[in-house]
């Protein structure tokens, strides 16, 4: 029996770790074409509609604030699906949707840490997409998120959002944001 065990495992020992995944291994650009496309850095500008009031809100709350300073809402989450249009008004050339969401961080400002995927739907940048993870103090006339990656065509994607808000309801809440996003990618 054992020697039955033996020698199996010997047959099998090349088998596996010929055709078994090594954990990581160094790879030519090649494999992945990527010898061919130079590495291109664009700029893509839209606005991004923060829709939190009335019956098709695109941004809600899922998580209620904490109380400790209810002029920072610190611990409020919303998460949204927010349309991102090429132009201010919200029924302009919808170019894609901001999927995530944001939460209240700062007890003492009113600061946003935002996680979201922008789902692009225009073009031949249909179906890839842009993730941001960044701080971003809503008050502050222009601020700054990192571009962390990406996917399809904005696989390798590196770069940084530029953002100014266009228009904000101290009454509804609703907020556009005009987005200019910097990002390398093949
Ligand atoms: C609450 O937030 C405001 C800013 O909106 C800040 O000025 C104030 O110091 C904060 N209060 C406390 C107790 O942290
Ligand atoms: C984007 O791709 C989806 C799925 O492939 C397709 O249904 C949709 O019509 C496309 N949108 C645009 C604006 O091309």
């Amino acid at each position: 029996m054992f020697t039955q065990f033996l020698i199996l495992l010997l047959f099998c020992t090349p088998f596996i770790t010929t055709s078994g995944h090594s954990f990581v291994r160094r790879l030519d650009r090649k494999m992945l074409g990527l010898d061919q496309k130079q590495e291109k850095l664009s700029h893509f500008r839209f606005y991004w509609h923060d829709v939190v009031s009335g019956p098709n809100p695109s941004s809600m709350q899922v998580v209620s604030p904490t109380g400790l300073n209810s002029s920072t809402a610190f611990g409020l989450v919303n998460m949204i699906e927010n349309p991102l249009t090429l132009e201010p008004q919200l029924n302009s050339k919808l170019v894609g949707k901001a999927q995530g969401f944001y939460a209240s961080t700062s007890k003492t400002e009113v600061t946003l840490l935002m996680a979201m995927n922008f789902a692009i739907t225009e073009g031949k940048y249909n179906g890839s997409t842009i993730t941001i993870l960044g701080r971003n103090p809503v008050f502050n006339k222009e601020r700054e998120m990192p571009v962390i990656g990406g996917s399809g065509l904005f696989r390798f994607a590196r770069g940084y959002a530029k953002l100014r808000t266009h228009w904000f309801s101290p009454t509804t809440k609703d907020a556009i944001v005009e987005y200019n996003v910097f990002v390398f990618h093949y």
